[in-house]
């Protein structure tokens, strides 16, 4: 079975054709990181745009790459939300358009589940109940998965995502956006120890997680009580590496310590890791310890994509008996994920 998927959530432009949920024909993602860059951070109205002008060259682009003739696909999955409602609407209202031209049935599916599926796509026999765990711009989220498409929310972030709390603060560093890659660049230089950063802590409420206070507490030590950013730094720039480096430890373990104990209360044979935090090697290592299987997402799969949506289409659709979405499914800015 041939899936089309198609991501337009945020601010990649995605299309890519995935045969049977797992063998990936095409992935062409158009970034725009360029774009938002001088913002330093996603400008919608801009993002939406973007899309519109190159979509239908990228849909055609991966139906080229996988070497597929439209009249051959057999399901259109595109990502439904959450996500920006601008950018939703464009992706959708193509799949929509497709499905009419072609007479395909089509998809909406949940991105924040897309994400976990990229991980699920790298693991041959995945065993539940597991530990579903999405770490990506705009979302922080800790799922116990019982299989694909059955979820329940053990923790999320109750203030900012860990991805966007590693791009403020890359913001405050002067560092340019998007910042998780600079930041962990940065902290490579900097010497563990030498500050001391805490995520926050949420009561009675364990398993949640809060970023706001951390990132607050880096912009204090660089900056006094000055949350200007054009401020001067109190500190030499010489210490930003350290900075930096003690501002990853402390997200970065916010994530393992919970994980790993969940993993354990909730009696998870494997964990599934999702979204743009993924691409950190010091969280790699700091999984390596894990007494169950962890499991990553395939390679060019950790950042927004639509082969994890094309890929999740398939069994989302198989699990409805074949049965696709009408023409009246409207985006969704915001899905829980249980
Ligand atoms: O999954 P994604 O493309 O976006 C959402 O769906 O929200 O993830 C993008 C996020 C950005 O916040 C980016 O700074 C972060 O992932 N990121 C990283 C790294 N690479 C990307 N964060 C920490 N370390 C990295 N190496
Ligand atoms: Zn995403």
């Amino acid at each position: 079975m041939l899936v089309l998927g198609i991501e337009t959530t945020c601010d990649e432009t995605a299309c890519s054709i995935v045969e049977s949920g797992q063998k990936i024909l095409s992935n062409v993602i158009a970034t725009q990181a360029d774009l938002h860059a001088l913002y330093g951070g996603v400008f919608p109205e801009l993002a939406c745009r973007r899309h519109f002008d190159v979509l239908i060259p990228i849909i055609d682009q991966a139906l080229e790459k996988a070497s597929v003739k439209a009249e051959q696909i057999d399901l259109i999955s595109v990502a439904k939300g959450p996500g920006l409602i601008g950018a939703l609407f464009l992706g959708l209202h193509a799949a929509k358009a497709l499905s009419l031209a072609w007479n395909k049935p089509f998809i909406g599916v949940n991105h924040v589940e897309a994400h976990l599926y990229a991980a699920i796509m790298g693991c041959e026999k995945p065993q539940f109940p597991a530990l579903g765990v999405v770490i990506s711009g705009g979302h922080t989220f800790l799922v116990k998965m019982q299989g694909i498409g059955e979820y329940e929310l053990i923790g999320q972030t109750v203030d900012d995502a860990i991805g966007e709390a590693f791009d403020k603060v890359a913001v405050m560093l002067g560092l340019p956006y998007p910042g998780g890659p600079e930041i962990e660049k940065l902290a490579s230089q900097g010497v563990l120890g030498k500050y001391l950063f805490k995520a926050g802590v949420v009561k009675n409420h364990p398993w949640n997680f809060s970023f706001s206070g951390l990132k607050t507490n880096v912009l204090y030590t660089l900056k006094g009580q000055n949350s200007d950013k054009e401020a001067p730094l109190l500190l030499a720039p010489e210490e930003t590496p350290h900075i930096a480096a003690a501002f990853q430890e402390a997200a970065l373990q916010a994530i393992v310590q919970k994980a790993l104990k969940a993993a354990h209360q909730f009696e998870c044979k494997m964990i599934f890791l999702g979204g743009g935090v993924t691409q950190n090697q010091r969280l790699r290592h700091l999984f390596e310890e894990a007494p169950i299987p962890v499991f990553w997402p395939l390679p060019g799969l950790s950042l927004d994509n639509a082969a994890m949506i094309a890929g999740l289409g398939f069994h989302v659709f198989l699990k409805r008996d074949c049965q696709g979405d009408g023409l009246d499914l409207e985006p969704l800015p915001r899905i829980p994920l249980s």
